[in-house]
């Protein structure tokens, strides 16, 4: 092992420079030679690379975004341009590539692995949809953020005694939806796992809560559920509440890592070069039952991500 490649790749997440940084600094301690990619799987098809000393990752832990930028490359879900990667990967010489990104991200560096190349997967996502691992980089921040946007909004909501609908990130995945649901005090959230809180429900509720007398109703919406506007307006029309939509977006992904996200870039990065060190192959980091343990690349891409359905009874519990 002397010389090894990391690549950040998809959607960034907050804690993926801290994640590039212990990277860098464990594998330049340990002797290795680290060769940044930049724009993920893109820039590894056009050989887009630069060697990274200890003090290039200076001064970057505190920083949203990734200091490699990122991409999502269409190129990477061919069969040929998965070839090429793992050609270009042997002719930069690169004895292990530690890929930090989401499922899609893992579903390269497997394809890769399958043409030679050694890989390790880091789990790098504000979506926290990777099964396998109990925790994904860049969920605590963009959780965080949007429940100090939510707080915002539920003051003018109460003010004005509207509905709120707040549409946060994650086109598959609830997680933020809810965690910020049930964080920010929300009456309803509506996810894409969990069709069942429709529409309909979400008026029922509503309807319910004026009954009881309660002023202002806030409703979380992830992102695929569709058109949060027009969700908006259905509301005020079957209701007569006056109702408005805010869609917080990627305001979501960038930002300052929270301390949550740092040490666990941290400690994924230090431990993705100790597996390489180790003569591991082609294993993603994961944390489960408070620790951090290195599976088999093939096994972190199974299994359904879905939030857990105690946690939504919760929010019906304590926002009744
Ligand atoms: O995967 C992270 C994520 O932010 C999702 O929550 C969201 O659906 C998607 O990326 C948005 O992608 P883009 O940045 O391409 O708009």
């Amino acid at each position: 092992m002397n010389r090894i490649g990391i690549l950040t790749s998809g959607g960034d997440a907050p804690g993926m420079n801290g994640l590039i940084r212990a990277v860098v600094r464990t594998a330049i301690s340990s002797g290795l030679t680290v060769i940044g990619i930049r724009r993920g799987y893109e820039g590894l098809l056009s050989s887009d690379i630069v060697e990274l000393g200890p003090r290039s990752v200076s001064d970057i832990l505190q920083r949203g975004g990734t200091m490699l930028f990122t991409a999502r490359s269409k190129d990477m879900m061919t069969h040929a341009g998965q070839e090429r990667a793992a050609a270009i990967c042997k002719a930069l010489k690169l004895d292990g590539l530690i890929v930090g990104g989401g499922d899609g991200s893992f579903r390269g560096a497997k394809a890769i692995s399958e043409h030679g190349v050694n890989v390790i997967g880091v789990p790098c996502t504000i979506d926290l949809d990777l099964p396998a691992s109990d925790y994904t980089i860049g969920f605590d921040t963009a959780v965080t953020t949007a429940v100090d946007a939510i707080g915002k909004i539920r003051d003018t909501a109460s003010a004005h005694e509207r509905v709120s609908v707040v549409e946060v990130m994650g086109r598959r995945a609830g997680h933020i939806a809810l965690w910020s649901a049930i964080a920010g005090g929300a009456e309803e959230v509506m996810v894409p796992e969990m069709p069942e809180i429709d529409k309909d429900a979400v008026v029922r509720q509503i309807l319910e809560n004026r009954g009881k007398g309660r002023k202002h109703n806030l409703i979380i919406v992830a992102e695929g559920i569709g058109d949060s506007a027009a969700l908006a307006a259905e509301i005020e029309k079957i209701t007569g509440i006056e109702s408005r939509a805010t869609i917080l977006g990627h305001l979501q992904r960038g930002g300052s890592p929270t301390v949550r996200d740092r040490m666990h870039a941290s400690m994924m990065g230090y431990a993705a070069v100790k597996t390489l060190l180790s003569g591991a192959k082609n294993r993603a980091i994961v944390y489960r039952n408070g620790d951090y343990i290195d599976i088999n690349i093939d096994e972190a891409l199974q299994g359904q991500s879905s939030p857990k359905p105690k946690l939504y009874e919760m929010l019906k519990m304590l926002s009744s």
